[in-house]
């Protein structure tokens, strides 16, 4: 069994009862989160890019608890050098097993930099994951666009869990995560992404009307809420 817990935005914990991975800790001045980064204890911590809605406080969560950072190899060696004492730089493409399950990073149509006001540092290209977890299969977009690709991952894979964003203007919105949903052909579609402020508003339910109309599954969990599977 698997517990899933959305924190709101792009970040998703996974707990199997032994190991806990965190994707895209977006935690601090996430405006629909309750949780405390400080309070947070994975093994590991996935990062699909470098924007600050992702990387978050993935750095100080890393420090704390010295969790592997899983990331592409230029975004890794960035929390590295912010002092990230544990990384795992990988590429599109490419796999690996860890203790806690096995890990694939997917492309993703997006950007990927860590812009401040002091300048822009980048940090590769930004990806997905495909991560075998506690039985399961999890497919984790990242923040990015349609692609055709998505067919292939989803023949592939046997994909359990689709986590998609569905927030529009700076990733899929809800009509083109649905041709993904039918192109991935996961058990179960969970929308992540939206909703987090006005821009990237949508409804979720409606969302998960369409789907159902395709007999897709989809399962919406609450900011700050988690299902077992
Ligand atoms: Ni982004
Ligand atoms: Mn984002």
């Amino acid at each position: 069994m698997v517990k899933i817990i959305y924190h709101g935005h792009a970040c998703i914990e996974l707990y199997d009862g032994k190991y806990d991975i965190l994707f895209d800790p977006f935690i601090t001045g996430n405006p629909v989160t309750t949780a405390r980064a400080q309070e947070l204890k994975p093994d590991a911590i996935l990062i699909s890019h470098g924007h600050g809605d992702h990387l978050g406080d993935a750095v100080a969560i890393a420090k704390r608890t010295k969790a592997i950072v899983i990331a592409p190899f230029e975004l890794a060696d960035f929390c590295q050098k912010e002092g990230a004492p544990n990384i795992h730089p990988m590429h599109i493409g490419g796999s690996f097993n860890f203790d806690f399950g096995k890990v694939k990073l997917t492309q993703a149509l997006h950007g990927s930099a860590f812009v401040t006001d002091e300048g822009t540092r980048y940090t590769g290209n930004p990806c997905g994951f495909i991560v075998h977890f506690g039985g399961k299969c999890f497919y984790f977009a990242g923040d990015t666009g349609l692609f055709g690709d998505m067919k292939v991952i989803g023949e592939n894979n046997n994909i359990d869990i689709a986590f998609l964003p569905i927030g529009d203007n700076f990733t899929m919105g809800p009509d083109d995560a649905i041709k993904a949903s039918v192109m991935l052909k996961p058990k179960t579609v969970i929308p992540i992404h939206y909703n987090t402020w006005p821009l990237i508003e949508q409804n979720p339910e409606d969302f998960k009307n369409k789907l159902k109309e395709l007999n897709i599954d989809c399962t919406i969990i609450p900011f700050n809420g988690s299902v077992e599977i």
